[in-house]
C-alpha cells in the first residue's frame, strides 16, 4: 500500500493573496470550516506579518482549530516575521511555522542582490531562531522551510541540498520544494525532488508546492508524490498567484484513481468547489476537470453511446470517475449536436419521461441532425418538439378527418388517401379493432402485434389529461412499423396512431 499523502491547503494564504478582493475574517472562518470538513490534514492560515487583518485572521483560526488539524502560518526568513507568526499561533493546539527564502541563482542575484552563502546563512539562522523561540514557548510546534523558486535551482542543486541539510539540523522537519514559477517539464522538477529526498533521508517530510503557469501543476504534484514527496500543497479550485496553484480536486482524484488511500472525504469536493468559486468570484471554467459545467457532457455519437451504456458503472466509458464520488449528482449531460447520434435522442427522450424505441430514435436522428447543423446544440425542448412533430404526428398519404361512434362497437371513419376522400363503417371489438376492420374493408390491411397505452408522464394507464397510444404493426410488405399518437381521448389516440403507422407503411 502507498503511504498516505499529507494534504496541506494553501487556499487561505496563496489563494487569498491572489484574489481581487481578499476574504474577510468571517469568510475565512467559513472557508476554513469547509477545508476541515474535506478532511485536509493541514491549513496554511495566512501571513501574519503582512497586515493587521491577516494577523487577526491567523490568530482567530489558530485558536478555533482542533487538535486534529495542523495550522500553519507563513513568515519570511527573519526575526520580526517569525515573532509575529509565533504570536498569532501561540494558543493553537497543533501548529507550524512556515518560513522561506529563495535559493535560486537568478532570484538571489537579481531580486535579493545577495551572495548565495549569505542567503543560506539567513535561512539557517531563521530556522534556528524559530526553533529556539518555539522551545522557549514550551510548545511542540514544528517548522517548515521552503526553498522559494526551487524549480529554478537546477544548476545549484548541490548547494541547495547542502543548505537544506543544515536547515534540517537546526530544526526544520518539513522541507517544501516549490515550483514557484512553472517553466519546464514535470519530469525535470520531479527528478530534483527525488534528489533532495534521497539526500535528506526519511526523517524529513518532503513537500511540493507547484504553481500552474504552464498548466502542469497537477501532473507535477502527482508525480512528485510517487517520487517521494508526502506533503502536497494544493489550493481549492486551483486558486493562487497568476495561473494558480495546484488544484486540490485534481490531485486528490488522480491519487484516488491510482489506489492511494487518503483522509479526504471526496464526496464533499463538488459542493466545496462551487462554494469556493462563489466566494472567490473566480468562475469554474466550462471545461474544468471534474467540476466544470461541461466536464460531464458528451456530444459525439460514439461517446454518447459509450457513456449511456456505462452510466451506472464506477468505471465509465468516457469519464474518469463516477460523478457521485465527488458528490456530483447532475447527470452526465448528453447534448445533441450535428455530431450526435440515435443513442442521444433515445436517452434525452427517455430522460424527459416519454416512451421511445430505438427504431424511432433512428428515424428522428437525421431530422434532429439537420436542425442542429443550422442551430448548434439543440435544447431538450427542441428535441421534444421534434418528437411530437416527427414521431407523434406523421404526415403522408393518409389524413384522418374523423372517427365517430355510431352505436356500440360501430364507428364511422372518414379520411383522405392521396387527397381522395374515403368513408367506411368499421365494426369491431372496441374502437381500435373497428378502425382496423374498416381500413381492411378498403384494402388497407395491417396486422397489429402490440398495443400499449401511456399517460403522458410515461406511466402506463396513468391519469394524465393526455393519452398516448403505442402500436406495432406489420404492413403489407411485412415491415415492422412502430407508431404512437397523443390525444385527450384514448379512442382518438388509438386511431391517430394507426394513421401514423399507415403513413410509415408500404402498400
Ligand atoms: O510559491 C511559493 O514559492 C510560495 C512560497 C512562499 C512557499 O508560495
Ligand atoms: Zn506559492
Amino acid at each position: 500500500m502507498q503511504r498516505k499523502p499529507f494534504f496541506y491547503d494553501i487556499t487561505l494564504r496563496d489563494g487569498n493573496q491572489s484574489l481581487k478582493k481578499p476574504w474577510s475574517l468571517e469568510e475565512k472562518i467559513f472557508i476554513f470550516d469547509k477545508i476541515v470538513q474535506l478532511g485536509i490534514n493541514a491549513v496554511e492560515l495566512g501571513f501574519p506579518a503582512s497586515s493587521e487583518m491577516d494577523f487577526e485572521a491567523c490568530q482567530t483560526l489558530a485558536n478555533m482549530a482542533d487538535e486534529k488539524t495542523l495550522v500553519s502560518v507563513l513568515a519570511r526568513a527573519h526575526k520580526n516575521d517569525i515573532d509575529r507568526a509565533l504570536l498569532a499561533i501561540k494558543d493553537a493546539k497543533l501548529a507550524r511555522i512556515h518560513t522561506f527564502i529563495t535559493l535560486s541563482p537568478f532570484h538571489m542575484e537579481h531580486v535579493l542582490n545577495k551572495k548565495p552563502d549569505e542567503i543560506a546563512q539567513i535561512a539557517i539562522n531563521a530556522v534556528e531562531y524559530a526553533d529556539s523561540a518555539i522551545k522557549k514557548m514550551n510548545k511542540n510546534f514544528d517548522i517548515e522551510f521552503s526553498v522559494e523558486h526551487f524549480g529554478d535551482c537546477r544548476e545549484n542543486l548541490d548547494f541547495v541540498i547542502e543548505t537544506l541539510k543544515e536547515i534540517v539540523k537546526k530544526g526544520a522537519t518539513t522541507i517544501n520544494l516549490p515550483n514557484t514559477v512553472e517553466r519546464y517539464r514535470p519530469k525535470i522538477f520531479v527528478e530534483m525532488v527525488e534528489k533532495v529526498k534521497n539526500a535528506l533521508g526519511d526523517n524529513v517530510t518532503i513537500s511540493v508546492h507547484n504553481h500552474n503557469d504552464l498548466g502542469m501543476a497537477t501532473a507535477t504534484t502527482v508525480e512528485a508524490y510517487f517520487a517521494g514527496a508526502t506533503q502536497l500543497e494544493c489550493c481549492l479550485n486551483g486558486l493562487g498567484e497568476r495561473a494558480g496553484n495546484t488544484d486540490f480536486n485534481q490531485v486528490a482524484i488522480s491519487l484516488h484513481n491510482c489506489g492511494v488511500e487518503m483522509d479526504i472525504d471526496l464526496s464533499k469536493i463538488y459542493e466545496t468547489s462551487l462554494i469556493i468559486s462563489q466566494m472567490s468570484k473566480v468562475k469554474i471554467y466550462e471545461k474544468a476537470p471534474l467540476v466544470g459545467p461541461e466536464a460531464l457532457a458528451h456530444r459525439s455519437g460514439i461517446h454518447q453511446d459509450g457513456a449511456i451504456k456505462t452510466k451506472e458503472m464506477d468505471f465509465g466509458a468516457y469519464r474518469p470517475i463516477h460523478p457521485s464520488l465527488i458528490g456530483r449528482y447532475d447527470d452526465e449531460k448528453i447534448g445533441f449536436t450535428s455530431q450526435s447520434g440515435k443513442t442521444a435522442i433515445y436517452d434525452i427522450i427517455k430522460a424527459l419521461k416519454y416512451p421511445i424505441t430505438i427504431q424511432e430514435s433512428i428515424r428522428l436522428t437525421p431530422v434532429a441532425k439537420h436542425l442542429a447543423e443550422k442551430k448548434g446544440e439543440l435544447t431538450n425542448d427542441e428535441i421534444l418538439d421534434l418528437y411530437f412533430s416527427e414521431i407523434c404526428d406523421i404526415k403522408g398519404d393518409f389524413e384522418l378527418i374523423s372517427f365517430k361512434p355510431i352505436e356500440k362497437n360501430i364507428f364511422d371513419l372518414i379520411f383522405n388517401y392521396k387527397n381522395e376522400k374515403k368513408e367506411v363503417i368499421g365494426i369491431g371489438n372496441g374502437p381500435l379493432d373497428a378502425c382496423l376492420n374498416g381500413l381492411k374493408k378498403l384494402g388497407f390491411k395491417i396486422d397489429l402485434s402490440h398495443y400499449k397505452q401511456y399517460s403522458l408522464d410515461g406511466d402506463e394507464k396513468g391519469s394524465s389529461a393526455q393519452a398516448m397510444s403505442e402500436i406495432f404493426i406489420s404492413d403489407a410488405k411485412n415491415n415492422l412499423i412502430i407508431a404512437r399518437a397523443i390525444d385527450t381521448s384514448t379512442a382518438q389516440a388509438n386511431v391517430k396512431a394507426v394513421f401514423n403507422a399507415l403513413n410509415l407503411s408500404e402498400f
